[in-house]
């Protein structure tokens, strides 16, 4: 157990992080997810913590654990994970690392679907909340520093500075994840920040490192 910082300098600030996949249910007993495994968003809260930050980390069903000393809401679906998001506001600065499913199964079936009597299921989906793009969008008490991700598989810097524009955040953290790289899933990350500065390659390096880098970033930037 890693002591809080009484005197970091994130001292007194509320920071919100979000993290891991979502779940979205096709009935009782089914869901779609993806492969995120929560590591970069867990990486985030710890070295925010560390620095002395009060953190409330909202998690969607990761395999990595949650850090220590810090606020756990544990959420399951995209939906969920939007309403945590606005109940655990105002904070100073909102770091979005989760990877929240683009789509929910339209009308979820609340007993499970049976293969002799249902057929072959036919799923229709809706889209889910940009929870990023909506508090990036906040007219009040918007946090004063919003962080968001961005995976991409090609063109990384165009897609994530465009990114950037449509949900409003200040800063992307954007990253290659094309199967090249082998960075989906692994221990390490190569990054990009882009920001109203442009974009600031970062060397690979280990997601714990991109983790404090990062949190060294925001304090700065609520410091100044
Ligand atoms: N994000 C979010 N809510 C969503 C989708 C994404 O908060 N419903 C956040 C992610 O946590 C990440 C950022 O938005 O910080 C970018 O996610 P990404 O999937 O790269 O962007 P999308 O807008 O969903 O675009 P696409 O998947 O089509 O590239
Ligand atoms: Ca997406």
């Amino acid at each position: 157990i890693t002591a809080k910082l009484s005197d970091g300098p994130l001292n007194g600030r509320r920071i919100l992080v979000t993290s891991g996949p979502t779940h979205e249910p096709i009935d009782p007993v089914r869901y779609i997810a993806n492969r995120s495994s929560g590591a970069q968003g867990a990486a985030v809260a710890r070295a925010l913590r560390d620095l002395g930050a009060e953190v409330v980390f909202v998690t969607g069903p990761a395999t990595v654990r949650p850090p220590e000393g810090v606020q756990v809401i544990e959420v399951e679906s995209a939906r969920e994970m939007e309403a945590a998001v606005q109940a655990a506001l105002p904070a100073d600065a909102g770091v979005f690392a989760a990877a929240v499913a683009d789509w929910r199964v339209a009308s979820a079936s609340d007993r499970k679907l049976k293969k002799s009597k249902d057929g072959l299921p036919v799923l229709e989906f809706a889209e889910n909340p940009d929870i990023l793009k909506t508090v990036a969008r906040m007219t009040t008490g918007r946090p004063k520093l919003v962080v968001g991700f961005a995976a991409e598989t090609n063109d990384v810097v165009d897609n994530a500075t465009a990114k950037r524009k449509r949900k409003g955040c200040d800063w992307i953290v954007a990253n290659d994840v094309s199967p090249a790289t082998g960075i989906m899933g692994g221990s390490e990350n190569a990054v990009v920040l882009i920001s109203d500065d442009g974009a600031e390659d970062w060397p690979r390096m280990g997601k714990d490192e991109v983790a404090r880098k990062l949190a060294a970033r925001i304090a700065a930037a609520l410091a100044g």
